[in-house]
């Protein structure tokens, strides 16, 4: 197992679920165990009449001809139904009424003057930027740049690659290649040109949508400067970006261009450059407000999102329309108990370029009518207690977050969330790694002031939308485990020969039955969609695959979940999900570097920490008189990642080896490196000693 839970404290206590009066709401969607676990087991019984009723909640253009059709492992859901995403979203609120209610809260990341807010009493000297967008302006401008899109020659079926900061036109960006039956597949902010790249061409992609920047930490992200270099990449592998749509929203200088033109920077680097840039606004202004939205089939591809995987090169995973968009208008509503009326605000942390943001800062909540918050910037800016600020001030009633954003928060202190009036809150989320139960008690308490229930929320990118999770009226809390399964979810521990194990067993965590908002493919790759996911086990009786997450996991005697972590190559960083190969990948990249193995190890906020172990290359240290493996190449080394694969990846430590342990059969023994990197508390400052592997490693050549 590749991480460790931290689990100083030992934590038995059960939490009830309370009463729906005691945090604001007239009642709870599910107000009992009892009715969950009826709710549930008809759900896995009736699977068809059971998400056929969910799937009403949804407008379509077409009823569907028949709910499911399951050839493992594939699942069409809801054949023959079409419908939009964007007018669920969006275009259905109007007609029905509600144009003018809110669908987007967005606050900017700057409080100072340049927004010219001054705002007395405000904890900061001047108010930030603070934009409502209702669901008729949402209209228009998805409209806008959905006919924007078609302009620069998007299609029906193509992928649009996005890659910005958060701020309302990314939600629009999204939903504007929806409305218009292109599929957006969005790139996280925080990657760097080669992930651009790497993806843009993997998805065939000709057009990126980009900002002139963002803000972040009181500093501008270069974003577009980013876009372009991905260009140059891609020109060089014979893939032409044809148009960048560009964003004007920090508006600062860098780099200039010509709305409509080539800009001089690339065609500096190559003349017979051919990517136009357009400025945002410009044609956003001059294209028609009337862009009906497209008919697309249930099983016509909603998005695809890149996620890392155990080889170097990241897994596109496909959702479909119908199936997508039930499941996570479902599990929104039920997870945070969401009613679409005025009074709810739903704050989820996560950026829209994680499958967190997709699907629970704006499918799963504009589908539901209920106004979403999206924040700009860093939880540090300008100081510790900007998120409780900003849930005072907007009255943020659900809140979602990641545990490693709890744990940063529980070491600055209580007196930054003490200082605020959070009674506003209601439900109180977890996701993206195991919570350790200090996290979770800090959060009930200080955050929730033990009013608010936790949920803590299992799935994944695949999975589109929670697995294992509390609902927050009927399910009683253990600190740590995410609980039980969501409705329509057939979740089991098991072992390799797929039979189920017993209670407090340590085992794989499957899922046994196909659930509509599960992944539909990895795009391009169907062999890597099999071996990843269905080939490893299988139903003992049927021989059925079973979808396979790789995480292990046990249940307790209440059946309660309790994931222990990845079982492949792939670490979590702060809750981000991160292939060991991508890091090696980028650090051989490296003219130094002979070998790497980068392996996990457990962080007290990150979760895991990265720790690299390299061996460098004779012919550098001959070419490069006077170099030697030290600090200046460790700082060398961790900033040639960051501009490969982006800063989340940067290692935590970097560990210089004569020679890498392996088995006979040449495998690095990762192991043995796992164990050593986590038996060391500090990077060694001796500069001149490399680690010794070739004892340990004789010991252990036979255990892997
Ligand atoms: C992996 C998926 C879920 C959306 C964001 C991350 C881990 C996620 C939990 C949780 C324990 C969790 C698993 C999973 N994970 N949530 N509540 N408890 N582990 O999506 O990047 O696809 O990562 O995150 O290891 O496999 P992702």
């Amino acid at each position: 197992m590749s991480e460790n839970v931290q689990t100083l404290l030992k934590e038995t206590r059960k939490f009830q679920p309370p009463l729906a009066e005691s945090v604001g709401f007239e009642k709870w969607h599910v107000e009992s165990l009892d009715e969950y676990k009826k709710l549930h087991e008809r759900s896995i019984q009736h699977p068809d009449t059971f998400w056929a009723e969910e799937a009403q909640r949804l407008s379509w253009f077409k009823h569907w001809d028949h709910v499911l059709d399951w050839n493992p492992p594939d699942a069409k859901w809801f054949v023959g139904g079409k419908l939009n995403a964007c007018y669920n979203c969006v275009d259905r609120h109007v007609q029905s009424g509600h144009g003018d209610e809110c669908a987007l809260v967005w606050e900017g990341e700057p409080v100072n003057p340049r927004t010219n807010h001054p705002a007395p009493g405000s904890a900061y000297a001047h108010e930030p930027e603070i934009r409502r967008v209702t669901y008729r302006e949402l209209e228009e401008q998805t409209s806008r740049i959905g006919n924007a899109l078609k302009e620069l020659g998007v299609q029906k079926g193509d992928v649009v690659t996005v890659y910005m900061p958060m701020v309302p036109e990314l939600a629009i960006a999204l939903l504007a290649c929806a409305r218009i039956g292109a599929a957006h597949s969005v790139i996280f902010g925080g990657f760097a040109p080669h992930a651009i790249s790497e993806r843009a061409i993997d998805a065939n992609s000709k057009v990126i949508i980009t900002a002139d920047g963002g803000f972040r930490r009181g500093e501008i992200v270069p974003l577009q400067k980013n876009v372009e270099e991905a260009v140059k990449q891609l020109a060089e592998k014979d893939h032409h970006i044809n148009h960048v749509l560009v964003l004007k929203r920090t508006g600062h200088e860098h780099p200039k261009f010509e709305g409509g033109t080539v800009p001089a920077s690339l065609k500096a680097a190559d003349p017979k450059a051919k990517t136009k840039f357009h400025w945002w606004h410009e044609i956003a202004e001059r294209v028609s407000s009337a862009c009906p939205c497209e008919s697309m089939d249930s099983e016509d591809m909603l998005f695809l999102l890149y996620t890392s995987g155990s080889t170097g090169k990241p897994k596109g995973i496909v959702h479909t329309t119908g199936g997508y968009l039930t499941f996570v208008n479902t599990s929104a509503r039920l997870t945070f108990n969401l009613v679409p009326d005025t009074s709810q605000l739903f704050w989820c942390s996560a950026d829209i370029g994680w499958i967190t943001g997709h699907s629970y800062v704006l499918y799963g909540l504009l589908s539901n009518r209920i106004p979403s918050l999206l924040y700009e910037g860093a939880p540090n800016f300008p100081d510790n207690g900007r998120f409780w600020d900003i849930i005072s001030r907007h009255k943020v009633t659900q809140f979602y977050t990641a545990p490693t954003a709890i744990r940063t928060f529980m070491k600055w202190g209580t007196e930054w969330p003490d200082k605020y009036n959070m009674s506003s809150l209601s439900v109180l989320g977890s996701v993206g790694e195991p919570i350790n139960p200090e996290a979770w008690i800090w959060y009930h308490e200080t955050i929730g002031k033990k009013r608010c229930p936790i949920v803590d929320t299992y799935w994944q990118t695949e999975t589109g939308g929670h697995v294992v999770t509390p609902l927050p009226g009927a399910t009683p809390t253990k600190p740590g485990s995410c609980t039980l399964p969501m409705v329509g979810i057939d979740a089991a521990i098991v072992n390799e020969a797929g039979e189920e194990l017993g209670a407090n067993k340590g085992g794989l965590f499957v899922i046994r039955k196909p659930w509509p908002g599960m992944l539909r493919g990895v795009y391009g790759n169907r062999e890597r969609f099999i071996s990843n996911y269905w080939g490893r086990i299988k139903d003992p009786k049927t021989g059925t695959p079973f979808y396979f997450s790789a995480d292990g996991a046990r249940r307790d005697e209440d059946g309660y979940f309790w994931v222990q972590g990845r079982v492949d190559d792939v670490i979590k960083v702060s809750g981000h999900l991160l292939g060991t190969m991508e890091v090696e990948s980028a650090l051989v990249s490296h003219a130094a570097v002979a070998e790497a193995a980068v392996v996990g190890v457990p962080h007290e906020i990150k979760g895991s920490g990265i720790v690299a172990f390299v061996t460098l290359k004779s012919a550098w240290a001959k070419a490069n008189p006077g170099r030697q493996p030290d600090d200046k190449l460790r700082a060398e080394l961790t900033s040639h990642v960051a501009k490969e694969v982006g800063a989340l990846a940067k290692p935590d430590q970097i560990r210089f080896a004569e020679s890498l342990p392996k088995t006979r059969s040449g495998k690095i023994m990762r192991r043995l490196l796992r164990d050593v990197a986590a038996g060391v508390e500090k990077i060694t400052q001796d500069t001149t000693t490399l680690e010794d592997f070739s004892v340990v490693a004789k010991l252990r050549a036979d255990e892997e």
